[in-house]
């Protein structure tokens, strides 16, 4: 039996999501909106295109909360996205009452004990912590609620090095952990080409400005389609993640998780390594980070804890 992903926003993230993963035949997609048949207009453009790839997966769209029950796996890519010149941060008051919203449907709807909840919506973090704060009151453990940043930020990261380097993506592995945000950590040491240490491979200068440009990735693009941000690849990220899970393959991403000690860091989410498979985050994987992005990495968890408190003092947590 195929399982149930339910995505929460039909808008570009959602959509293209939904799209990606009906064409694979990976589930069955349920898309919510709480724009009236905008998600059973997209659901019903995608299932017309089924036939097409061979794939038999079924997928509505809807207004109605009822639909996600049962979900296996449920991404919330409701709320806004940037404008040019805005920060992810500037969208967190925004954002915070949606996201409080769609986690008190997916706590009613959906099992605690079956149910992984992945966050797309920025600011990226601070959504992650107030959905599992919220799930966590029904039972949600930490290990099912997670964000999806870094698989995107690394895929970045990997595009630009292979641009550079002139050769093949498949051959890059990068890691970019901490905040999705302009602290966040592309790890030189840990970031290889066929085995190779980038840091081996282009001088310092290209390095830098490799790594500054996959910081400002989001904006980048923001700055060109004017009127949205990123899709495609946000959503290509978070089918990765979703493959992962649902066919348990145990895949080792970079994920934001809720910290509980991981690398010293408590009571705040964090992009760090992980296993992803059936039960979620199966494992943090801890290893021994270079001093310098030990550094940026507590710079990056202080930012992301300033915004978690920013939480508190709206009140949208208590
Ligand atoms: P979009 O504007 O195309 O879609 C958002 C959808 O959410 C809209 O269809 C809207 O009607 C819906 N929505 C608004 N309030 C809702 C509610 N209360 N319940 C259900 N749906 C609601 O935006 P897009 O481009 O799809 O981005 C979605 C979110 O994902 C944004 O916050 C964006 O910043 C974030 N994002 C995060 C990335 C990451 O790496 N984590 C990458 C790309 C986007
Ligand atoms: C991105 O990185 C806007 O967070 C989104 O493209």
């Amino acid at each position: 039996m195929r399982k149930k992903v339910s995505i929460i926003g039909a808008g570009n993230v959602g959509a293209t999501l939904g799209q990606l993963l009906a064409i694979f035949e990976i589930s069955d997609v349920v898309l919510y909106d709480i724009i009236q048949d905008m998600p059973q207009g997209k659901a019903l453009d995608i299932s017309q295109m089924l036939n097409i790839f061979n794939s038999d997966s079924k997928v509505i769209g809807t207004n109605d909360y009822k639909d996600i029950e049962g979900s296996d796996i449920v991404v919330i890519t409701a709320g806004a996205a940037r404008k040019p010149g805005m920060s992810r941060e500037e969208l967190l008051s925004f954002n915070a009452g949606i996201i409080k919203e769609v986690s008190n449907n997916i706590a009613k709807y959906c099992d605690s004990n079956k149910c992984v909840v992945i966050v797309v919506s920025n600011p990226l973090d601070a959504m992650t912590y107030l959905t599992y704060k919220v799930l966590s009151n029904y039972g949600f453990t930490k290990n099912r609620v997670m964000g999806m940043a870094g698989v995107l930020d690394s895929s970045r990261f990997v595009h630009f090095i292979s641009e550079k380097l002139n050769v093949s993506k498949n051959n890059i592995n990068a890691f970019v952990l901490g905040s999705h945000g302009d602290t966040m950590v592309p790890s030189v040491k840990y970031t290889t080409v066929a085995g190779i240490s980038l840091e081996n491979l282009l001088n310092p200068q290209d390095l830098d400005n490799l790594i500054q440009r996959t910081r400002k990735g989001g904006a980048e693009i923001v700055s060109l389609l004017k009127n949205s941000s990123a899709y495609y690849a946000p959503a290509a990220s978070t089918f990765k993640m979703i493959k992962s899970i649902i066919f348990d393959k145990k895949e080792i991403l970079p994920v934001s998780v809720y910290v509980d000690g991981e690398y010293g860091y408590k009571d705040i989410v964090i992009g760090l390594p992980v296993v992803l498979g059936k039960g979620g985050v199966e494992k943090v994987i801890e290893f021994n980070l270079t001093e310098n992005e030990k550094k940026e990495l507590d710079i990056s968890a202080n930012k992301i804890s300033e915004l978690c408190k920013e939480l508190y003092n709206l009140k949208v947590l208590v």
